[in-house]
């Protein structure tokens, strides 16, 4: 699951004060946004990962069809014995092929959520009885803290699904900095990619046709008038995907269709007709704009894997002075 920063520990219940003064802060802005952490709810996830099996939304699939070739191929570098360390973990799906192919004796999933860590533990007791698992249930982009029990083995970080591209570049260097840090030194560091493409392909991705990724973009307001005492009548937004060619992103509003008031936490959010909030950015990439963003924060490029119709990459990142 994508990174939530934390927002998706408890139960979607009531009122929730983080909540409500993440989404204050982001709506009190001459340009109106929502951090896009906020679209993991439980609706969220499950919108999500109806989103992951649409016709039109390519990583998913692709990401998948890459992954066996990719485990064969990494399985012949890395020594026995290693430890998998997956960053946004909330299933071991895409961890699997590497599992399969590879002679790992620990796997380190990493997610913020721990019920989700917890049924993976239990899944893999069954399914992998030799496998040292050691969940750390952690918001990723916050320093990390590897289990002493996985010791000084030789180390595979895995960032799969393209997560990376809703970091801003900043982000993005900061993030790549600490997992060389975290993983230390002749780490290596697998990350999926979603690569530049014509926008006829990018914008059906993130506007289908079935409007999955529109429900999923305005549950949002769902939340905050659940979770943050708010009054947003949904249907007065429509869900907008734009691209944007100069910062290389897809990204994603939310447009009030009339001006509106609407009351949120005891202030009143005024709106006009078309005022957007800005609610996710997908940045695409190419390999070598990625290269370059991965050198600053040390890391060198040692391979990667493109589909035949060059929609998706995975990259294998080694430490650049290690
Ligand atoms: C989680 N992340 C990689 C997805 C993406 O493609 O940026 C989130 C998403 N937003 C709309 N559709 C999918």
């Amino acid at each position: 699951m994508p990174d939530d920063g934390g927002l998706r520990t408890k139960p979607d219940t009531g009122f929730d004060p983080e909540v409500a003064e993440v989404a204050l802060a982001g709506l009190r802005a001459t340009v109106k946004t929502l951090p896009a952490r906020l679209f993991y709810d439980e609706a969220g996830c499950r919108l999500f990962d109806a989103i992951t099996g649409l016709a039109e939304y390519y990583p998913t699939r692709t990401e998948m069809a890459l992954l066996p070739t990719v485990a064969a191929d990494i399985s012949e570098v890395l020594p026995a014995g290693a430890a998998l360390v997956e960053y946004g973990a909330s299933d071991e799906a895409k961890a699997s092929f590497l599992l399969d192919a590879g002679e790992f004796a620990a796997y380190v999933p990493i997610d913020v959520a721990r019920p989700a860590l917890d049924r993976l533990r239990v899944r893999m007791e069954v399914t992998w009885p030799g496998l040292l698992v050691a969940p750390v249930v952690a918001d990723f982009l916050q320093p990390i803290v590897l289990p002493a029990c996985i010791g000084e083995r030789e180390r595979l970080g895995f960032f799969p699904g393209s997560t990376i591209g809703n970091l801003d570049p900043a982000q993005v260097e900061r993030f790549l900095g600490e997992v060389r840090i975290t993983l230390g030194r002749q780490a290596r560091f697998l990350v999926g990619v979603d690569l530049r493409k014509s926008r006829d392909v990018l914008l059906p991705a993130y506007d289908d046709a079935a409007g999955v990724t529109a429900a999923f973009n305005r549950n949002l307001l769902v939340r905050l008038n659940r979770e943050a005492d708010a009054d947003f009548i949904v249907g007065n937004f429509r869900h907008e995907a734009r691209w944007n060619d100069a910062e290389g992103r897809i990204e994603m509003h939310l447009v009030s269709t009339r001006a509106q008031d609407v009351r949120l936490a005891g202030d009143i959010i005024r709106f006009g007709p078309g005022e957007s909030i800005h609610t996710e950015n997908s940045y695409k990439f190419t390999i070598a704009g990625f290269s370059t963003l991965a050198a600053i924060a040390g890391w060198g490029l040692a391979r990667s894997w493109t589909d035949p119709a060059g929609l998706f990459s995975v990259v294998l990142l080694e430490q650049a002075s290690g």
